[in-house]
């Protein structure tokens, strides 16, 4: 986690560098903090709270220099506080470091620096970094960086600055991104693109190991081994307005509206001839390797775990085949049964996620063949799998993941449908049928988006409760689960979901009077069922607020509120009735006052385990 920034070239960089962290903010916003180097020497501020307390605290005396680096943190090692903000310094403040990632044998290296005679001050991990650079110091911050990562253990983007050698700033990294942008004259270093892509679209990405120098006049990469590293220059096409708020009062809002424009990016080219034709191509699987999977694992975090459930219910009806669906942090520490045929499928946003990233490299070791769903190009999870299957959503700012999510279903249903078409396990009608209901799916969400009134109104009902429950049957059930995690990250809400046939096994006990129970009815082959756990909602009271089908209206004389959703194969239902839940979730947040595109104790980006 964290967020990490660093500027060199010919301007003053405390604002070019305050601008950059706002824009990673979603990486963690308990503290900040910037260190400036100018002919006055080093100077560093830092804050606890987010980058506005930093700002306020420098006031009018915005340091000067040309040179810098800044932090936003998402506190691991020490909690939030002014001395654990980074930047961080040696025993003098001739040296001073940011770093994201967890240093995991800090403590040894901590005792042994005090014997070598350092004090420390803060209670972080990083702080060994400042003093280990300090320790090697002798004339040539490259050599003493490149000494102080030999000893650490962990994962670790870092940069490096120090008072005698104005003109120069040296990063590496170790399982944290980091990458440096390409300006002229000048260039910048950032865990992520959107810190600069208001400056420069020309970025080189940092592998890891890697270590760099960066000078206002260009960048030099050395391998882990001293060698120099002929770096790939990438073009990044996302505009900077998409990194922005556009207009809305947040990035989650404008996220959920642009879904429509995400799903049609992430069809573009594969799904053709309006649904008929469906081409993967771009995954280099041949029909013989399609053929050979014997078994899915689906592993990933979050959002992304979730998607993975939709897309097991999705495999194993279409195809026919063996799904798992993993929590990446269970999957990597239980030595998991992986055969040969078995095609382990990893889902992340961010392609950083740390767990998710461990468990492809596990199923890597083990042989198996990785194929990787992610939004970002060039991240690790990307670099890593063999075979990538991108969604198009464009840049996601929002903690709370939506375009993300409902491109990582598309993107499976897409998988789903060309497997099942390399398989032989579809025939060519039912795929033309279901590729045609997949086209229609951007202008269905459309519709619902243009009725985002209608859960305002829904909303107002669900703010001033501290509790309440999420329930549905078969694929409804997934989108449960994502329904209730919107609701409890962005507005505290206690919310959980079940599945509906669990009721009576315990959750109805815990249904009093007008409790709030959102209730999916999306699945046509199980209609009846959840009508049944509806009524034992509504006979003990609970407030019953249905997602249905939009011909199901017999489903509105049985509870208090129905939002109806338009109609797609059962299966293809989540991508429909997830929106209403989101917009359901951001608007009680709102009306409850939560702070949405930044919930307390989360980060966008868990870089951590
Ligand atoms: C964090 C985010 C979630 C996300 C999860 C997995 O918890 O807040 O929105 O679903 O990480 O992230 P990934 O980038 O791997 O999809």
């Amino acid at each position: 986690m964290c967020g990490i920034v660093g500027y060199i070239g010919g301007r003053e960089a405390y604002a070019i560098l305050i601008d950059g962290l706002k824009k990673l903010e979603y990486r963690g916003y308990d503290s900040a903090g910037v260190a400036l180097l100018g002919p006055a020497g080093l100077k560093v501020i830092k804050s606890r709270g987010e980058i506005a307390a930093l700002e306020g605290k420098v006031g009018e005396n915005i340091p000067s220099g040309t040179i810098g680096i800044g932090h936003t943190r998402w506190a691991t090692h020490g909690a939030p506080s002014d001395i654990n903000a980074h930047p961080h310094c040696g025993c003098s403040p001739q040296f001073a470091v940011v770093h994201n990632g967890i240093i995991e044998n800090y403590l040894p290296l901590k005792q042994w620096l005090q014997a070598e005679g350092h004090h420390f001050s803060s209670e972080t991990d990083t702080e060994v970094l400042a003093h280990l650079v300090e320790q090697y110091y002798k004339g040539d911050l490259f050599e003493a960086v490149s000494a102080a990562i030999k000893k650490v253990e962990g994962s670790f983007a870092l940069v490096a600055v120090c008072e005698q050698e104005q003109g120069k700033l040296v990063c590496t990294r170790k399982d944290s991104p980091l990458v440096i942008g390409l300006g002229e004259g000048e260039n910048y270093i950032a865990s992520d693109v959107p810190a600069f892509l208001n400056r420069t679209r020309r970025v080189c990405i940092l592998e890891d190991g890697e270590m760099a120098v960066v000078t206002a006049g260009g960048v030099e990469v050395f391998s882990a081994g001293g060698e120099p590293v002929q770096k790939k220059v990438s073009e990044v096409t996302w505009d900077a307005g998409e990194a922005e708020k556009g207009g809305y009062p947040h990035f989650m809002l404008k996220e959920i509206m642009e879904q429509p424009r995400a799903l049609r990016e992430t069809m573009r080219g594969r799904l053709l001839d309006g649904g008929k034709e469906i081409n993967l191509a771009e995954l280099g699987f041949t029909p013989a390797q399609c053929r050979q999977i014997g078994r899915i694992c689906i592993v990933a975090c979050g959002t992304a775990y979730h998607a993975g459930l939709v897309g097991k219910y999705a495999m194993e009806k279409l195809l026919r085949l063996p799904v798992e669906v993993d929590l990446a942090s269970e999957f990597r520490y239980r030595d998991p049964l992986l055969d040969p045929e078995t095609l382990v499928l990893v889902i992340s946003q961010s392609g950083e996620t740390a767990d998710t990233l461990a468990a492809l490299r596990l199923a890597r070791r083990r042989g198996n063949r990785v194929l990787a769903i992610t939004n970002v190009v060039g991240s690790s999870v990307a670099r890593e799998a063999d075979q990538v299957l991108y969604t198009w959503a464009g840049p996601e700012i929002a903690v709370a993941s939506t375009k993300a999510y409902l491109t990582q279903l598309l993107s499976l249903y897409l998988l789903t449908l060309y497997l099942g078409k390399q398989r032989g396990a579809l025939d060519g009608e039912s795929l033309a049928a279901m590729g045609a209901a997949l086209y229609k799916l951007p202008s269905q969400v459309e519709t619902l988006l243009a009725r985002e009134a209608e859960l305002q109104e829904i909303a107002a009902y669900l703010a001033p409760w501290e509790s309440a429950f999420y329930v549905g049957r078969n694929v409804d059930y997934a989108v449960a689960l994502e329904g209730a995690l919107k609701l409890k990250e962005i507005s505290y809400i206690h919310a959980e979901a079940y599945a509906s046939g669990e009721l009576k096994h315990g959750t109805l006990a815990l249904i009093v009077e007008g409790i709030p129970v959102i209730a999916l009815a999306t699945q046509s082959a199980v209609l009846e069922k959840t009508l049944s756990n509806i009524k034992e909602i509504k006979a003990r009271s609970g407030h019953v607020i249905c997602i249905a089908r939009e011909e199901e209206l017999s489903f509105a004389a049985e509870v208090n509120r129905i939002f109806t959703v338009p109609a797609a194969p059962d299966i293809f239902m989540p991508i429909l009735a997830v929106v209403p839940l989101q917009l359901l979730a951001y608007y009680t947040a709102v009306a409850r006052g939560c702070p949405v595109d930044k919930p307390r104790n989360l980060a966008k980006s868990v870089t951590v385990e």
